[in-house]
């Protein structure tokens, strides 16, 4: 019988987990959407935020089948608008998940000592932070005329916890210290 804190654990990380797969499936859209704008640049950060939401359902998954959950998700539907807005979108969709979605979910998890949950919760969080400043970025550059939103770019994406930079910032990711040698390159 499992017990009622970690039933919320729980369905918290399934809400999660799912978030991150609707994000993931997004992006992807977004992101053919924006090469066919020729935004490449932006076309290059939803993929490299694709990327990190992946990682983040991986990560939100693993904790869940080792407390006897089933990672299960449903990829509800949605809109491809301009890359402009759909970067308006995903920047929205970071801020939720900043201000309201984790910051609860990790009250209830650190409440429960739930160290796992917590762990990647925090990590998704931490890198929905860098999502959130490289979209506003990207929405500035795209208002005020031609930027670095249409050649292609490179972003760095850590493995562990999908941290996003457009260059390397230390030796370690600043969110879990995981060797920067070790981040993934998208372009
Ligand atoms: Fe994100
Ligand atoms: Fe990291």
């Amino acid at each position: 019988m499992v017990a009622t804190e970690d039933e919320s654990a729980v369905s918290n990380l399934l809400a999660a987990y799912e978030g991150e797969l609707n994000a993931h499936a997004r992006y992807k859209a977004f992101a053919v959407k924006a090469e066919a704008e020729g935004m490449n640049g932006a076309a290059s950060l939803f993929r490299a935020a694709a990327r990190a939401e992946q990682i983040h359902a991986s990560n939100h998954a693993r904790v869940l089948r080792r407390m006897g959950g089933e990672a299960t998700a449903e990829i509800r539907p949605f809109r491809v608008k301009s890359t402009l807005e759909n970067l308006k979108t995903a920047l929205g969709g970071e801020q939720h998940e900043i201000d309201k979605l984790y910051p609860q979910f990790l009250i209830q998890a650190s409440s429960q000592l739930d160290t796992a949950a917590a762990r990647s919760f925090v990590w998704a969080m931490e890198a929905e932070k860098t999502h959130a400043r490289l979209y506003e970025d990207a929405v500035v550059a795209m208002e005020a005329g031609p930027g670095w939103t249409q050649e292609q770019l490179e972003f760095h994406v850590c493995t562990l916890c999908g941290y996003t930079a457009k260059n390397q910032e230390a030796d370690n990711c600043p969110a879990c210290n995981f060797v920067w040698d070790r981040f993934e390159r998208i372009r």
